[in-house]
């Protein structure tokens, strides 16, 4: 599937529908939409009792006829008809009825890179079950290159790296197309899993999954890294008498842990550079790594990539919202027709 940057002018709206967030931007407002991909329904209704950040704060929380669901996984739309009420309930109805103004709307939403067709399907049927009378397919992996500014258009080799909750995918870009890249079915959620697993069975402790990410700030230059404090206290409760507890975490522990996961992302990151022409890979060495996507974010990430694999590496100014960013920009028109002309997804 191809899409040319005038096709990407001519829609009105831009959605990147993630595992952990739904982004949406709409041409001439900017980023209007940037919450949880969640949506808390009563199960005895049917109706919507919450959708984003609201929905998010009550899982785990909620009685049994209340039931928290997350319509997009692994970057695909499992669940078309919740996806498109949780969409239209996270734009309101000042903004649709905006949307609703255009008489063809069209709209523009990214895709993983290599998503087959069945996913890609599900995308295109949430967006024209919103009204879309059109919609353009992006790989995720051009918009986030185009939304931290890299040089994508230029013939020197521009390497991105995009960590999301539930997907890595990696790529060399040139020239305006993807010349190698991989997705690895490996992101946060993977990390923030192995953290809690290693807690549950090291120290008997649950973990609340909320708690998550406070336990990777409190660990922050210490879980990837050799620097940083020995132990860390974290509370919990305990497995077996259910009852608070705290524990003092062994920091090197937690770095084991977590490199679990990261060892797929760190082969994907090895395959992509051994499959890259010798002239790419010598452009790579000199601009290094742009990371984006929310785990980017994850302390000590960029430290450990750098040292396996020797080459710079940089974190996106706005890591979390570079694709959809990227997606409005070529919306707007602010990216030259001069080779991201057409746009293979
Ligand atoms: N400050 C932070 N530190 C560590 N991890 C973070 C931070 N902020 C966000 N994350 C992680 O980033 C992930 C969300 O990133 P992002 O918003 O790019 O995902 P997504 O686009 O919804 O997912 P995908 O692209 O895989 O469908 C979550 O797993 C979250 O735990
Ligand atoms: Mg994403």
């Amino acid at each position: 599937m191809t899409v040319s940057l005038e096709q990407l002018r001519r829609c009105h709206v831009a959605v990147d529908l993630g595992a952990a967030r739904t982004r949406v931007y709409i041409k001439g407002l900017g980023l209007v939409v940037d919450e949880p991909s969640a949506a808390a329904m009563n199960t005895r209704t049917g109706s919507l009792i919450a959708v984003g950040t609201l929905a998010e704060q009550m899982t785990g929380r909620t009685p049994d006829y209340i039931r928290v669901v997350r319509p997009v996984t692994g970057g695909t739309v499992i669940d078309i008809e919740m996806a498109q009420r949780m969409l239209r309930q996270l734009l309101g109805e000042k903004l649709r009825r905006q949307l609703r103004r255009k008489p063809r709307m069209r709209a523009a939403a990214c895709t993983p890179h290599d998503s087959d067709p069945l996913a890609q399907r599900a995308t295109v049927e949430t967006l024209v079950g919103l009204g879309a009378r059109r919609v353009e397919l992006v790989d995720t992996l051009i918009a986030a290159a185009v939304g931290c500014g890299l040089p994508v258009e230029q013939p020197t080799a521009s390497m991105i790296m995009v960590c999301g909750a539930a997907t890595t995918q990696i790529a060399v870009l040139s020239l305006g197309s993807i010349v190698t890249a991989v997705r690895i079915p490996i992101g946060g959620d993977a990390i923030d899993h192995a953290v809690i697993q290693h807690l549950r069975q090291h120290h008997e402790l649950m973990l609340p999954s909320q708690a998550v990410r406070p336990l990777q700030v409190a660990l922050s230059g210490g879980a990837l890294t050799a620097h940083g404090p020995a132990t860390t206290e974290i509370h919990g409760r305990d497995v077996a008498t259910g009852l608070a507890r705290s524990v003092h975490v062994d920091t090197a522990a937690v770095q084991q842990a977590i490199h679990a996961p990261l060892t797929a992302v760190l082969d994907g990151l090895g395959k992509i550079l051994r499959d890259c022409p010798p002239d790419l890979v010598a452009d790579i060495a000199d601009c290094g790594i742009m990371m984006v996507g929310g785990s980017a974010l994850l302390p000590g990430l960029d430290q450990m990539l750098r040292k396996a694999t020797g080459v710079p590496v940089h974190i996106a100014e706005r890591p979390d919202v570079c694709s959809v960013l990227g997606l409005g920009a070529m919306l707007d028109g602010k990216i030259q027709p001069l080779v991201l002309d057409p746009l293979a997804c």
